[in-house]
């Protein structure tokens, strides 16, 4: 299975958004991960489709959208048209999932569902066939620059095992406090897609030398 990486924009300089996304892209960057957080579901309020429709012009990358946001089912059309490539729902804020993801899917999106740290895997196990993505939160929601919970790992252990079995090309992505090190230790364990916001668009050392250092992680693909 391929890896790939997804710098989350959280943490660009927003003056230069995209020649910051542009610069990403040119050093390897994969997807495009974009954090839409309502001040509801999780604190912090940061974006909306109008940034979307902005990183939609500035590169060709796919736009992987994390929506932590109470009722989503309200704004998930609107994303998809300002074109999002995939939007990930978080199971704690759908109380009707399956119809959730459903549309998702009916908008033309690539389907994704994300699970809080303290989530058990159970929680998703009934939609495992419905979706491309199981996004796995390595922090509480919010903010960029947290540290990793490595009590996760199991977590993405048990859900790679059952996505075997039930959808083999679904992939899991790992959101919160990767470095090259986390990095490492959660693909071990069965993880495909890497976002990082701090690793990389705060690296010292510039933004292709944080996307060089994360990529250096992955096996030769
Ligand atoms: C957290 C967001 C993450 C965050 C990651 O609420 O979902 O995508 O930006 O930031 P880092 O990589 O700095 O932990
Ligand atoms: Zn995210």
């Amino acid at each position: 299975m391929p890896y790939y990486l997804a710098p989350s924009i959280l943490s660009a300089d927003f003056l230069t958004l995209g020649q910051q996304i542009k610069d990403a892209e040119m050093a390897g960057a994969d997807w495009i991960h974009i954090d839409v957080i309502d001040g509801h579901f999780a604190p912090n309020l940061t974006m909306g489709p109008f940034v979307v429709s902005a990183c939609r012009r500035a590169t060709q990358l796919p736009l992987d959208v994390h929506l932590m946001v109470a009722d989503p089912d309200r704004l998930i059309e609107a994303f998809a048209q300002a074109g999002a490539t995939s939007l990930t729902v978080h199971v704690e804020t759908c109380p009707h999932l399956h119809r959730t993801l459903t549309r998702i899917r009916e908008l033309g999106c690539g389907v994704g569902v994300a699970l809080n740290p303290g989530t058990p895997a159970s929680a998703i196990e009934p939609v495992l066939h419905l979706v491309d993505l199981v996004l796995v939160m390595s922090v509480n929601p919010g903010f960029s620059g947290q540290e990793f919970i490595p009590e996760v790992l199991p977590k993405i252990a048990e859900l790679r095992k059952k996505l075997n079995k039930i959808n083999p090309p679904a992939v899991i992505e790992i959101d919160g406090g990767i470095t090259p090190e986390t990095l490492l230790r959660s693909l071990k364990v069965g993880t495909q897609v890497f976002v990082a916001a701090t690793s990389v668009f705060k690296h010292p050392d510039g933004i292709a030398a944080g996307v060089q250092s994360l990529r250096e992680v992955f096996p030769p693909q």
